[in-house]
């Protein structure tokens, strides 16, 4: 049986990954601002699609509904004023592991425009998905749930290498935005 897959958060990338992963054909609940431990107690893998500064407080609106659980970060980790909020040391993801050390954190999605996220294609082009994670199995998992919604599945290996995930994630938005290429952009690592 598929894994039932909670989204926390309904904006962008929430609403679009909620549409690939109902149609990859797993049940998906998104929460709201207020049941975000409801959505994540009836899951068995949680994706984290808030804003980088709303971490800490959907931590501790999920206590321990995560225990043992798959927890995707989608989050880019950005300042308030677009600068990457962590990197050489440490990453966001890693430091979210260390706020919910009895999930398994796994870093995906981040390096892909919301508007491309609902089926990994664009413009009949198969776009790359990473997954970084120390649990291999979790790890897979997620790697399987990315190809699924249509994406080319890559192993990022493990959580540490999320710090050039979100380096790669703000160099996209950089791209996109900053550098006018829009969002209809994503990055293809041939194999
Ligand atoms: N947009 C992209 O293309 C893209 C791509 C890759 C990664 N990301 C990353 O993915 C994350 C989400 O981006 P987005 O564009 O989807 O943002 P968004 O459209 O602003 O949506 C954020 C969602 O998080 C919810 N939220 C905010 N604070 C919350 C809290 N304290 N508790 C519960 N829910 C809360 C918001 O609810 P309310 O609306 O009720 O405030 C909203 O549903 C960000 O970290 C972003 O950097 C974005």
């Amino acid at each position: 049986m598929k894994s039932k897959i909670g989204i926390i958060g309904s904006g962008n990338v929430g609403s679009a990954l909620q549409k690939g992963i109902s149609k990859a054909g797993y049940e998906v609940r998104i929460s709201n601002e207020e049941n975000v431990a409801e959505v994540a107690g009836g899951a068995d893998i949680v994706i984290l699609a808030v804003p980088f500064t709303a971490v800490d407080d959907v931590i501790k609106k999920l206590g321990n509904t995560v225990k043992g659980k798959i927890l995707i970060d989608a989050t880019n980790a950005l300042t308030p004023d677009f600068q990457l909020a962590v990197g050489f040391t440490t990453s966001g993801a890693e430091e979210l592991q260390k706020k919910a050390p009895q999930a398994k954190v796994v870093k995906a999605f981040n390096t892909v425009f919301a508007q491309n996220m609902e089926s990994g294609k664009l413009n009949g082009k198969t776009l790359t998905a990473f997954a970084a994670g120390d649990d291999e199995s979790a790890k897979k998992q997620v790697l399987e749930l990315e190809k699924a919604i249509g994406f080319d599945a890559v192993d990022a290996g493990p959580l540490a290498n999320s710090r050039q995930l979100e380096a790669l994630g703000y160099f996209n938005i950089q791209l996109g935005y900053f550098l006018k290429n829009g969002t209809e952009t994503g990055f293809i690592y041939a194999h």
